[in-house]
């Protein structure tokens, strides 16, 4: 087992969470009656992720479309006739649905709307680490640029990332890892694959604090602690369950346990308290020592995606993903291996109602 840390760390400008003017029941339905109306008009169909407001995950629900992690996410818009994908998350979630989806259009509520581990992977910088390593197999996350995954020869998402690191390994294949090193370490110590790691981070996951962790748990000794595996390691090591959202919001609903303290962006609460509104959700803590909380256990780029924003793109028809063709078709490779490997080995389903 070797892992090999060689790139520099970026420093990523995270933006203010958006300030979203509130809206009273009247406004907040009529408005959801007129994008109901446009999704129609439109063929459109919304594609949500679980870190997005609630009133948008139950908008998507309640009009047939899809929430979930960003496996099923990717996986979604090729089961479904609509000629208009509207992806609300974060831009890799939109490119992804394109590169699989050329013949759709894919619009955007804020095409600003990034991740810290797309901006800390430039596809140039990325290129060179892969040219200096030719002997090993490049395996990135989903959360990456196209041009990034076009060099790939897998993309993965943390619902699939173990079992295909494990099967590459048994293979004898020597992997580069990028751009999250948290979940690059945790694959590596789990498969004992042999890992070379980009030095990506999640802003909102790397903010999870141990010690303060630990504190938590004391007050609630019969807490569940639930970890995404962008988490840093002190904090994955507490965990009861460590996963993809979608195996975090199905360990709320089997788990025997009362409470959760969860440690991932807390969008998911809504669909953790629809299924299992009885029991009790901790976001796992921001303070401590070292703490900035910038993010504060919400992606800003995530809360980009609002209600309003949503019916003006529906509206103009702009904020449309475009990828260039030769960028897509490289792209597509990587992702449809991980497609495929989903499939033949049964993996990844959603809990989408
Ligand atoms: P999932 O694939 O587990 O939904 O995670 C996506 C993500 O961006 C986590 O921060
Ligand atoms: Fe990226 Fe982290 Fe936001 Fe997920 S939560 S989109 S990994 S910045």
């Amino acid at each position: 087992m070797i892992a090999i840390e060689e790139t520099a760390r970026k420093k990523i400008e995270v933006p203010s969470h958006p300030q979203w003017p509130t809206l009273s029941d009247e406004e907040k339905t009529a408005l959801k009656e007129r994008i109901k109306k446009l999704l129609k008009e439109r063929n459109a169909v919304l594609v949500a992720h679980y870190y997005v407001d609630g009133d948008l995950q139950a908008l998507a629900e309640e009009t047939g479309g899809c929430v979930a992690d960003s496996l099923e996410m990717a996986r979604y818009g090729t089961t479904t006739d609509a000629d208009t994908l509207v992806v609300c998350g974060v831009r890799f979630m939109g490119e992804t649905s394109k590169i699989l989806n050329p013949e759709k259009r894919v619009l955007m509520p804020d095409l600003e709307a990034t991740c810290s581990l797309d901006e800390g992977c430039p596809a140039d910088e990325f290129t060179e680490f892969c040219d200096a390593h030719p002997d090993r197999t490049v395996v990135v996350y989903a959360n990456t640029s196209a041009e990034v995954k076009a060099r790939a020869d897998w993309m993965v998402t943390s619902s699939i990332a173990l079992p295909i690191v494990k099967h590459l390994a048994a293979r004898g294949e020597k992997v580069l890892w990028a751009p999250d090193r948290h979940l690059g370490h945790y694959i590596q110590r789990q498969t004992g694959a042999d890992v070379l790691l980009w030095q990506g981070s999640c802003v909102v996951h790397e903010e999870f604090k141990s010690f303060a962790l630990e504190r938590l748990r004391r007050l609630h000794p019969d807490a569940a602690v639930l970890v995404h595996p962008e988490s840093p390691e002190e904090v994955i090591e507490q965990a009861d369950v460590v996963g993809s959202t979608t195996a975090l919001i199905k360990a709320v609903r089997e788990l025997p346990n009362q409470e959760f303290i969860v440690a991932t962006d807390e969008g998911i609460f809504w669909k953790m308290q629809q299924m299992a509104g009885n029991k009790k959700l901790l976001i796992a803590p921001t303070a401590g020592e070292g703490a900035t909380c910038v993010s504060c256990g919400h992606c800003p780029w995530m809360a980009m995606n609002a209600l309003q924003n949503l019916e003006r793109v529906l509206v103009e028809g702009d904020n449309e993903i475009l990828i260039d063709e030769e960028i897509r078709r490289r792209a597509v490779t990587p992702i449809q291996r991980m497609l495929d490997f989903a499939r033949e080995h049964g993996i990844g389903t959603a809990s989408r109602r």
